[in-house]
């Protein structure tokens, strides 16, 4: 039997016998496993996260390894449609290049999930990549198939912003979010959204909205160490990547009802609440040129209104940086 066969079987069973403790002979017994193979799988397991007591009466589970799987989602997911449809991946390119796929080959309902514990291709906005270490933080990529005139979409990444940031306070994590959607704690970016569409003229075919967020990398990236920052540097505790997947999710389905029927403006209201973009002066860097002013405002579409000295511009794409902390680290 393979390695990773043996260790799921022994999971498996030790977690069904919860406080009870299982004799290594009755393990190997049941399992059909030699002593040897099961001290392997033990080790193996202890590896991966499991916390396992090996009491004189037998081995005992105490602890499973915080990883977002459709067992441990299952009894937490609160959602009616997000999430419902799981695929969950050790390693992927990028979760939004596979949900993506998946929906073009009417392969993914609306609101389906891919979920990977890393990404070796991980895409950010404007052509960026998104740095994915394994097993500490989320990525996850939603199909969405809202009846939304395609004009309307620029809407959703906002929609997420709101609830990301929503759902990181529920996690005492007091999150802001910087134009479009930059979810940010102390000035540093803990998560991002990318939003890529398909659509015909007039009809929107499907969104998919990927999300990265920093749970528990610590210490960060030395790619990013300087510009962002974790839950868990910030709480100075670990966070629950499964607990957090469903307030997010949680989040993100009501904004996403309230949206539909409500339209853009209480989603407009809520971000302008959580912003840390407006009031300030900033430098928008748009397509290699550099805007300054003051941000004002976003409109009833999400676009950022900024005043210059030749008057009041609209920005669609564009990267923030705020005036003041120009010259520090990015
Ligand atoms: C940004 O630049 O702020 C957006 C980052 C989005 C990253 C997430 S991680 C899951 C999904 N898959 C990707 O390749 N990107 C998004």
């Amino acid at each position: 039997m393979s390695r990773t066969g043996c260790e799921g079987l022994i999971a498996v069973f030790l977690a069904e016998a919860g406080d009870q403790p299982s004799p290594g002979e009755v393990l190997c017994g049941k399992l059909g496993l030699s002593p040897s193979e099961l001290l392997a799988g033990i080790e193996g397991l202890r590896q991966r996260g499991f916390a396992i007591d090996s009491a004189p009466g037998g081995y005992r589970m105490t602890g499973a390894p915080d990883r977002p799987t459709p067992e441990a989602l299952e009894s937490l997911l609160t959602t009616r449609d997000l999430g419902r449809a799981l695929l969950c991946l050790e390693e992927t390119t990028s979760t939004s290049e596979v949900a993506f796929l998946m929906a073009s080959e009417n392969a993914a309902p609306h609101g389906q999930l891919v979920l990977a514990e890393a990404q070796t291709k991980g895409r950010g906005r404007l052509g960026r990549s998104w740095i994915s270490p394994a097993g500490v933080n989320l990525y996850g990529s939603l199909v969405l198939r809202p009846a939304l005139e395609p004009r309307r979409a620029p809407e959703l990444p906002l929609v997420a912003g709101v609830a990301l940031a929503e759902a990181l306070a529920d996690f005492g994590a007091p999150a802001r979010i910087k134009w479009p959607n930059d979810v940010e704690l102390r000035g540093r970016k803990v998560a991002g959204i990318l939003s890529e569409m398909s659509a015909v003229p007039e009809r929107l075919l499907f969104v998919v909205l990927g999300l990265g967020i920093n749970v528990n990398a610590d210490p960060l990236p030395s790619e990013i160490a300087g510009i962002a920052t974790s839950l868990k540097r910030e709480l100075g505790r670990p966070v629950s990547r499964v607990r957090l997947l469903c307030a997010v999710l949680a989040r993100l389905e009501d904004w996403l009802d309230r949206h539909e029927d409500e339209g853009f403006a209480p989603v407009r209201a809520r971000w302008v609440e959580l912003s840390s973009t407006l009031g300030s002066p900033v430098d928008v860097e748009i397509e290699g040129r550099v805007l300054s002013g003051e941000a004002l405002d976003i409109d009833e579409s999400g676009a950022l209104l900024v005043r210059t000295p030749g008057g009041v511009e609209r920005v669609l794409v564009g990267d923030v940086r705020s005036a003041r902390a120009s010259g520090g680290p990015r």
